[in-house]
């Protein structure tokens, strides 16, 4: 993985040189610096590149914006098995192998889309009556001929492309109804086998949201990482419509997936407009995009933003949405669109931590309508630094299990150990060898179960391995201790007469000094997401926050994010993790959760913050 990277953060340096030439060469108006990528500085930012598109009578043009503005590049059809594999024993890499080269000439990040498929595929392998060892046979054979071959160029695989259809269920397509639906986990394990550094991804539309399908694709991930099953991300294909997508389910979304240590990668976006389309729809479009692009970068675990495609000349989307079209960033005579000019100045931006104005679909556009990017310097980045924030209950009683919380901030896969000092205060409750790898105790190793076995006060700290940033983009192996340990006081169960009894993390008991915000996002016949937003009313900073509530049916939280949650029969507590501990005045906290329910679901009737009463917000 490595020495991957480093090669391939040379060429990318070599290829940005030489990409913006071949743009400054083509182009008029735009100067050299002006380009996506330099824009984008170690952040990837690809197309897709159109089938033979060397043939093309604007050939030169096309390439030159395909090398120019990207750094990372998908051919779009070409690793197709129709076309890669036409017949059982005969592929065919000639077109690949060119995409290949004109990627590496441009210093270009190669995504290899797709493994699987339920379309796209040849007549030999998808009408004939297979056994399912056959099968099998058949899908490791190209398996180990396609990932194998390429072993050394492609950094990214789809390994398994639109496995469920829109309601979460396995779509009966020939791979699953001759092998079952372990075959996904096959293609996984396979091609891990095949090559050990390729990023390992699942990709599908539809998924960018909260929703029964993402909620499926999100357990798959889940059931595979408790199994070892290897999966390193989840690509979204983010084939959008004008009126984009609800960015806060996004973002949760996103969040969900990173929380399973797995990385996202935008890999197929286009925003298609009914046609004609307007100036206002245009600029409509821009915002869309951006508001997009600012989720994922917001997202440490956001890896890439592709397009699928970038000129309007030659998109998917007119024959197969008929009556749309307009979908990618540049219009079908190249030039750039007001689209483009609002990736540009975003992703300018970098990984901006603060909050966004705009949080829906239908706000107001921002993105200028002009057609112009601002010249401005390729930004010089420090790397990131990584860092682990811990997080317990400062005080636990004699023989209680607790929970030391680990936020892991830019630092992938890893191992952890934790320490406790001094000796024989607290012991791993269950047991965990150290140190716990992240491979195979993913939640684990985030929430470490610790029992209080003696009176005293313990200081818990944890350190970590695993691939961290280095300056100007890439990653490296390397380490990061937690700078400030949590200490955790174990006392006995009755408090001493002289103690007042002390509440659970109580800040200004100043009454309504909250309002809280429920809505259920979505629900289908045996579950729903619910969103809470909490609002300190007050005039001073909340510091450490629970919320209770009683679920008034049948609901029972299944998991959550953003926040610590618990149920115990109908009562809920919902308690702030470290990064979203100070809800500062007239600040707002937000979390979500999936929860199964029966009969009518219905909303609780009072939330309680810190033992305070909220007023509810409809
Ligand atoms: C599309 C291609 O762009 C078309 O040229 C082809 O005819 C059909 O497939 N999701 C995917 C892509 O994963 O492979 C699809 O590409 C678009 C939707």
């Amino acid at each position: 993985m490595n020495s991957r990277r480093r090669y391939w953060w040379i060429a990318v340096m070599l290829g940005l040189i030489l990409g913006q030439f071949a743009w400054s060469q083509s182009s008029s108006g735009q100067t050299s610096a002006q380009t996506l990528r330099a824009a984008a500085g170690s952040f990837l930012i690809g197309s897709a590149a159109d089938s033979d598109f060397w043939n093309f009578s604007d050939a030169a043009q096309y390439e030159a914006i395909l090398g120019g503005q990207f750094n990372i590049y998908t051919p779009g059809n070409q690793l197709k098995w129709d076309a890669v594999h036409p017949q059982r024993t005969s592929y065919n890499f000639t077109p690949v192998d060119r995409h290949i080269q004109i990627a590496k000439s441009y210093g270009q990040q190669i995504h290899g889309h797709t493994l699987l498929w339920h379309q796209q595929n040849p007549g030999w392998v998808a009408n004939q009556t297979w056994t399912a060892s056959e099968l099998t046979n058949i899908l490791y054979d190209h398996i180990d001929t396609v990932v194998g071959r390429y072993k050394n160029d492609i950094a990214i695989w789809d390994v398994a492309n639109e496995v469920f259809d829109d309601s979460g269920v396995y779509r009966r397509s020939f791979w699953y109804n001759t092998i079952g639906q372990s075959y996904v986990e096959l293609a996984f394990k396979r091609a891990r086998q095949v090559d050990s550094d390729v990023v390992l991804i699942y990709n599908d539309y539809n998924i960018e949201e909260i929703n029964a399908k993402s909620n499926a694709v999100y357990a798959m991930a889940k059931d595979f990482l408790a199994r070892g099953i290897p999966i390193d991300g989840i690509g979204f294909q983010m084939h959008l419509l004008g009126s984009g997508i609800n960015y806060n389910s996004f973002a949760q979304n996103m969040q969900r997936f990173a929380d399973l240590g797995l990385k996202i990668y935008v890999t197929e976006a286009d925003v298609r407009l009914q046609l004609p389309a307007t100036s206002a729809s245009l600029a409509q479009q821009a915002t869309v995009y951006q508001n997009v692009l600012d989720r994922c970068l917001r997202q440490p675990a956001c890896q890439a933003f592709q397009f699928w495609g970038f000129s309007d000349k030659y998109s998917w989307v007119p024959s197969t949405f008929p009556g749309y079209g307009a979908a990618l960033i540049y219009d079908e005579q190249y030039n750039p669109k007001p689209a483009y000019t609002a990736i540009y100045n975003r992703l300018l931006q970098g990984r901006s931590t603060t909050p966004t104005p705009t949080p829906n679909a239908t706000s107001t556009p921002t993105a200028q309508p002009t057609n112009t990017p601002t010249a401005s310097a390729t930004p010089t980045q420090a790397a990131p630094q990584p860092k682990l924030i811990l997080s317990a209950p400062s005080q636990v009683t004699l023989g209680q299990v607790f929970t030391l919380t680990i936020q892991y901030v830019n630092i992938g896969l890893q191992y952890t150990t934790v320490t406790s000092s001094p000796a024989g205060l607290v012991q791993l409750d269950p047991p965990l060898s150290m140190p716990c790898k992240y491979n195979q105790h993913p939640t684990q190793c985030k929430n470490i179960t610790f029992k209080a076995t003696a009176l005293g006060t313990v200081q818990l700290n944890a350190s970590a391995t695993g691939e961290v940033p280095i300056a100007g983009g890439g990653w490296t192996w390397g380490g990061a201790l937690a700078q400030n340990p949590v200490s955790v006081t174990i006392v006995n169960s009755t408090p001493t007469p002289t103690n007042t009894p002390t509440p659970t993390p109580s800040p200004t008991p100043t009454s309504n000094a909250c309002s809280v915000h429920y809505t259920i996002a979505s629900q289908w016949n045996t579950g729903f997401i619910g969103n809470v937003i909490v609002t300190n009313t007050s005039n001073t900073p909340i510091n450490g926050w629970a919320l209770n509530w009683n679920f008034a049916g049948n609901q029972q939280i299944i998991n959550g994010w953003n926040s610590s949650l618990t149920q115990t029969g109908n009562a809920v507590v919902a308690g702030n993790l470290s990064w979203n501990s100070v809800i500062a005045p007239q600040g707002s906290a937000s979390f979500g959760f999936q929860a199964s329910y029966s009969g009518a679901n219905a909303v609780p009737a009072s939330f309680i913050l810190n033992g305070v009463a909220c007023s509810i917000v409809p």
